[in-house]
């Protein structure tokens, strides 16, 4: 991974579903090839196989349980992740919280199958405990600021900079992220990376959004 890097969470929205998930995982693809810069998307675990199939660049997905083959219906198996040409997942995030023990067992899982982890950390306590567990990255997400239109870096500053202090790992930041100023202030106040849903697939215009956003980088 280089860093700075912008990752790109599809979740479940409309626009980061299915075609549409291929189409814009194609798009962080190109601007990535432009710039030289690393735009990953993170897709759902039903569109990893789709996107593998238009996309050569790396991406992740947005969950792994701590299941091995076997018994485990509904669960999402990390050999299935490489299977389906992820090459990294993200664990924890506020959306879908897991418990320390569980992250715990899905590091020691990601990191046999060779998979980059991204643990998500609510504030910078938890940031320093996930980061004790030995994860390649740690993301901060204040949950109130997610989905809003008022980024971390303007709202709580002083949360990227302690948690900078508290992570031995790249610190990733999410949330209200929407401008080239917000990724601006993230980096200058020592975050390594940028953390993006709603600003880049929900907007008019994603291409566009990601251009401006890693012309900071
Ligand atoms: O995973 C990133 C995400 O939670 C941030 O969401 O919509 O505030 O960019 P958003």
């Amino acid at each position: 991974m280089n860093y700075p890097a912008l990752f790109v969470n599809f979740k479940t929205y409309r626009k980061g579903t299915g075609e549409k998930a291929a189409e814009l995982a194609q798009v962080c693809e190109n601007v990535s090839r432009e710039t030289n810069e690393s735009v990953v998307p993170v897709v759902q675990t039903a569109d990893l196989y789709r996107v593998s199939r238009v996309v050569d660049v790396p991406f992740y997905g947005q969950r792994i349980d701590p299941v091995g083959y076997g018994s485990n219906t509904g669960k999402v198996l990390p050999e299935a992740l490489v299977q389906n040409g992820a090459s990294g997942v993200v664990i924890n995030h506020s959306e879908d919280r897991r418990s320390k023990d569980v992250i715990r067992k899905c590091l020691e899982r990601a990191e046999k199958q060779d998979l980059e982890s991204m643990v998500c950390a609510k504030d910078p306590e938890e940031a320093g405990k996930i980061s004790g567990f030995g994860p390649d990255m740690v993301a901060i997400e204040p949950p109130e600021l997610i989905g809003g239109d008022v980024s971390v870096s303007d709202a709580k500053p002083e949360l990227i900079t302690e948690a900078v202090e508290k992570v031995n790992q790249p610190l990733i930041c999410g949330a209200g992220i929407k401008k080239r100023e917000d990724v601006e202030k993230a980096l200058d106040l020592g975050a390594d990376g940028i953390f993006v849903a709603s600003g880049i697939v929900k907007s008019e215009d994603p291409e566009e959004r990601i251009r401006k956003m890693v012309s900071s980088f």
